[in-house]
């Protein structure tokens, strides 16, 4: 079996108004009935996971508990008193596990179509991470997007499932230039940003290529402190880590990745775009959720949580309508929607 390792930590800016600093996106019910965290766990009904364990900020925790509450899930929810980003959160929970735990590391925050496809190519990946891999689940790129890592396909491994390969170089967020090139050579792949590998094969790799976040994770979580169903781990330990993703500060530098290839309808639902080609449309393009009359409309994304939007001849526009805020943007501009936040934050 093996442990999901849910990372729930990001503050989802460029969803806003909806997802808020104090009320992340993972905490919403983007896209049907559960939250996107409860999805997360949702989705791997049927493979027989243990209790999962939850990393999140001190501020969410009641989100978390009560989400997993919500499910009959009884989690291990760990607190950061800070936020050191994903190589020390994850750091933190295997820390927690025994040596020989299979940690399945899942962002709370993206949107997976296809779960058939998603459990196949998690058990095509156990055994791998048993032997010691660090398995990385890749994606065949559309576009050359530069919010994602990239992964060049090395050699086939003899053993596994068919596609596997060890990983030759991770490239995490190159720039537009690199990307294109990556895109046309046609062998990279995105990093999904799920990961699978013992908890002890990521301390000794933690240890290796960031030693003073592998000993900041190891001293927060010897102090931590059980609170309910929360496990805090000590503030002036982890306030000491350095900062970074298991994407640069690991995936970058190891030379024990490997990658399995997923084809599930993936989505890092990371932008109001990203939301809007996922959701179910009309027959004009158009995602509509919530009161909304539209005439000569298309392509558009229109949320009202609300009051009634009335949209009259937009293109491909994003119109999101919440009790205190209205946010109207070009679709193609809504990954700058982080730009607007920052000027909101700097107004307050
Ligand atoms: N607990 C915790 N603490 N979670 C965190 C923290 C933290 O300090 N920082 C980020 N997270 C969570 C986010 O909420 C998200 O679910 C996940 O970790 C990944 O962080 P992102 O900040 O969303 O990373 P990214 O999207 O820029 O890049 C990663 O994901 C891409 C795919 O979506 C990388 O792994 C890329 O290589 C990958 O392509
Ligand atoms: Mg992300």
């Amino acid at each position: 079996s093996f442990v999901p390792v849910l990372l729930s930590g990001g503050a989802g800016t460029r969803l806003w108004p909806l997802s808020r600093a104090g009320h992340p996106k993972q905490f919403l019910a983007l896209d049907g009935a559960d939250t996107m965290l409860q999805a997360t766990l949702r989705r791997l009904d049927g493979l027989d996971p243990a209790a999962p364990v939850v990393i999140a900020g001190e501020d969410h925790r009641f989100f978390v508990a009560q989400q997993m509450q919500d499910m009959g899930l009884t989690a291990t929810i760990i607190l950061e008193p800070v936020g050191r980003n994903t190589a020390p959160a994850i750091g933190l929970a295997a820390c927690h596990l025994p040596d020989d735990a299979v940690m399945l590391v899942l962002p709370a925050d993206h949107v997976i179509r296809d779960t058939a496809a998603l459990q196949a190519a998690v058990n095509a990946a156990l055994p791998l991470a048993r032997a010691g891999h660090l398995v990385t689940f890749g994606i065949v790129p559309d576009r050359p997007h530069t919010g994602y890592g990239y992964i060049a396909k090395g050699a086939a491994l003899d053993t596994g499932p068919a596609g596997a390969a060890r990983v030759a170089a991770f490239r995490e967020k190159p720039d537009a230039d690199t990307a294109a090139t990556y895109v046309a050579d046609g062998s990279y792949l995105w990093n999904s940003g799920m990961f699978l590998f013992t908890a002890a094969r990521y301390r000794e790799e933690l240890a290796a290529h960031a030693p003073e976040m592998a000993s900041a994770c190891a001293a927060a979580m010897d102090r931590a402190v059980a609170d309910l169903d929360f496990l805090r781990a000590d503030a002036d330990a982890f306030a000491a880590c350095p900062s970074d993703s298991i994407d640069y500060a690991v995936m970058e530098k190891t030379g024990a990745a490997v990658v399995v290839p997923l084809d599930a309808g993936w989505s890092d639902v990371g932008s109001w775009d990203a939301l809007w080609d996922v959701s179910a449309k009309d027959a004009q393009g158009n995602a509509v959720t919530g009161d909304v009359l539209l005439q000569d409309t298309r392509g558009s994304y229109l949320r009202s949580e609300d009051r009634m939007i009335a949209a009259l001849g937009l293109d491909d526009m994003v119109v999101v309508d919440t009790k205190d805020a209205v946010m109207v943007a070009p679709r193609d501009r809504v990954e700058d929607v982080k730009h607007l936040v920052e000027a909101l934050r700097k107004q307050a």
